[in-house]
């Protein structure tokens, strides 16, 4: 397990287990690729972002990740693997996410994008997330790096 702070000093503590912090967690984060791009979202407050948002009632935690990719991206998802959770304690509240690493077969466009401009494709992700202002809070800290490195080390070669 890594523990570090994020953008706004909230402690974090990310693993790689099966669901280490919360079996029933109500956040989902999901990083993307279509054709060989980052597919991210434009959030209308936060900035650029890996898509993702809260489980609804009667839904799982991967069909929230299907959904927030398809209404934040217009994402149809082909392939999708839970990575990772992480746990954010923030000064009010609490709350888990869990990481999953996606596969869009088809960008279709939607009439809305919800709290979002819709899909941004990017063929590397910058150097400078950390410093850069179009960049949302939750990109500034360690889960992002840690879960690439995964997804490269663990994940994409049974993908490719
Ligand atoms: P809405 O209810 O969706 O409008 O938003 P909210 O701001 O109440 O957000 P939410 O319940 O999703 O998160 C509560 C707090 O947890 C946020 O203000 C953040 O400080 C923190 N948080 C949520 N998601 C993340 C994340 O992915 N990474 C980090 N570092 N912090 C997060």
């Amino acid at each position: 397990m890594k523990t570090f702070y994020d953008y706004y000093n909230n402690k974090i503590q990310l693993s790689f287990e099966d669901q280490p912090f919360d079996s029933d967690p109500k956040h989902v984060w999901v990083i993307c690729r279509f054709e060989k791009k980052w597919l991210l979202t434009k959030h209308k407050n936060r900035g650029l972002e890996f898509p993702g948002g809260k489980v609804e009632q009667n839904e799982t935690p991967k069909q929230a990740a299907i959904r927030e990719v398809l209404e934040e991206t217009g994402g149809e998802v082909d392939q999708i693997k839970y990575i990772g959770q992480y746990f954010v304690s923030g000064k009010r509240e609490k709350l888990a996410k869990n990481i999953y690493f996606a596969i869009v077969k088809k960008l279709k466009e939607q009439d809305s994008y919800y709290e979002t401009e819709g899909p941004v494709l990017l063929n590397q992700l910058p150097g400078n997330i950390k410093s850069n202002e179009r960049y949302s809070f939750i990109m500034k800290d360690d889960v992002l790096p840690y879960s690439l490195d995964y997804i490269e080390k663990i994940i994409e070669p049974t993908y490719s």
